[in-house]
């Protein structure tokens, strides 16, 4: 979890900031995630690790803006990829084609990005409306419910799942 989320955002980072500083522009887009938004319980080690991407891509764009470098920091919520394992789209949950499409939008004009209509609604409720207390007690719910499932069909079958991440 730390490499594939804090070593490679470090490592891609020092690869391609030096060539940008020389020529005075570029983009840099983090994936983050709406788990880096708040304390997810159960899923505490990626929760954090993507805190750091947030706050990491966030830092950066204040020390490299006046250089002509954008760093934005993009915080989605749940997109029908093979990492989510979620296969229908919706409202809240786009395709990967409808979410960037939104996204890219935002490129210029937002530094941390839900990236998405839906999903800065969502942002704004879970982070500005709901009481901290009452958020870690909704998303630890929903973890425990999501945890029992898949213990559940670990013990029906050889076939191995995993819990999905936002
Ligand atoms: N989908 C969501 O709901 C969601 C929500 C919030 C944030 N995110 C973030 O969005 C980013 C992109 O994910 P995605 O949803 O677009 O999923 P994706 O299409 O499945 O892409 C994930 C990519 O990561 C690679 N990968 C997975 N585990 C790896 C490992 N241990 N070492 C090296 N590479 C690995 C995969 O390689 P292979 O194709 O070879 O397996 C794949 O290219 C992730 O950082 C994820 O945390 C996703």
């Amino acid at each position: 979890m730390i490499n594939i989320n804090i070593t490679s955002v470090c490592q891609m980072t020092r690869l391609v900031l030096p060539r940008m500083v020389d020529r005075s522009k570029g983009v840099i887009l983090n994936v983050a995630s709406a788990s880096g938004m708040y304390p997810v319980p159960l899923l505490t080690l990626y929760s954090s690790s993507k805190a750091f991407v947030d706050f990491f891509s966030r830092g950066l764009d204040a020390e490299y803006k006046s250089k002509g470098i954008i760093v934005q920091s993009v915080l989605p919520f749940f997109v029908t990829t093979k990492l989510s394992k979620i296969k229908r789209a919706s409202l809240d949950i786009p395709t990967p084609e409808r979410y960037v499409k939104a996204q890219l939008s935002t490129v210029g004009l937002q530094t941390q990005s839900n990236g998405y209509l839906p999903h800065a609604v969502m942002g704004w409720v879970t982070t500005a409306l709901l009481p901290a207390k009452l958020l870690n007690k909704y998303v630890m719910s929903m973890g425990l419910s999501q945890r029992a499932r898949y213990l559940k069909k670990q013990k029906q079958g050889p076939r191995a799942v995993t819990p999905n991440c936002s």
